[in-house]
């Protein structure tokens, strides 16, 4: 029965509960309103969810690799100045193990800035964030709201290097990359930030907040003289393995849409 599902198209579930639909079409016929306000309830995001606490930015561990990642994070004025600098610096072990610096894609006047975790193989490979399977489905939500690395998304993680073996990096490994990507946030200096699953979330907001709890909401990266909102949505990786989860992410990037709207960029 499965696979005939599948094979008919229905390969993923929008809801954790089945819905027996001939059930409640006997007990309630729909109204012709009662249909419009289903049909809005899935193209507008529902109530607006408390916004997150704005929390000062993380003081990483002051260790010589941190040290030195802050001073020459500071000292670039530019995205290219920064991409070098990533080029050139040696104080992260991952560097030695990965083949290329996975710095970003996308246009640097892009109003949306999208952080996601880590490099994988595939971006390892070719030197550009999110061009594996997970890749693929972030530029399928992304183009299902307008969006585009080509045109008007800029896309980004929040460590440059391929942790070996797609690991988790470790937390000395945000606290070397750390300067650098919060760097990137100051100069691409983008309308709204998008982070893309728990890692991100924590280490741009600096708050406790895991993601389920905090994904859909709005929360703010305020430093150096900027203040962007930022959506914590889930990782393409994990829809992926989570097909169901597709349906609060569908809610998120509508949220998006109407923020890029309101801010008149979308
Ligand atoms: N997962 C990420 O977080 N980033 C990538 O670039 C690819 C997969």
């Amino acid at each position: 029965m499965l696979k005939w599902l599948v094979d008919a198209g229905a390969d993923e579930a929008l809801s954790a509960e089945p819905i027996d639909r001939y059930a409640s079409a006997k007990a309630a016929p729909q109204t012709v309103d009662e249909k419009v306000v289903d049909r809005k309830s899935v193209e507008t995001p529902r109530a607006t969810p408390a916004p997150l606490p704005l929390r000062p930015v993380a003081v990483q561990p002051i260790t010589a690799a941190t040290a030195s990642a802050r001073e020459i994070a500071a000292a670039c004025d530019s995205l290219e100045a920064l991409r070098a600098a990533l080029e050139r610096f040696d104080g992260c072990a991952l560097k030695t193990t990965a083949k290329s610096l996975v710095f970003a894609a996308g246009p640097a006047d892009a109003p949306v800035m999208l952080i996601g975790e880590a490099p994988g193989r595939d971006e390892d490979l070719e030197g550009l964030p999110f061009v594996g399977r997970s890749g693929q489905l972030l530029d399928r939500m992304l183009e299902a709201i307008g969006l585009s690395r080509n045109t008007n998304a800029y896309i980004t993680n929040v460590i440059f290097w391929r942790p070996p073996g797609n690991r988790p990096p470790s937390s000395e490994e945000v606290a070397i990359c750390a300067p650098f990507f919060l760097r990137h946030i100051e100069l691409k200096a983008p309308k709204v930030l998008v982070l893309l699953g728990a890692t991100p979330v924590k280490h741009v907001l600096n708050i406790e907040e895991g993601i389920t709890r905090a994904r859909g909401r709005w929360g703010r990266y305020v430093a150096s003289g900027i203040d962007i909102p930022a959506l914590p949505t889930f990782h393409p990786a994990y829809l992926l393995r989570t097909p169901s989860a597709k349906r609060q992410v569908w809610q998120d990037l509508l949220n998006l849409k109407l923020k890029l709207r309101e801010l008149g960029v979308g």
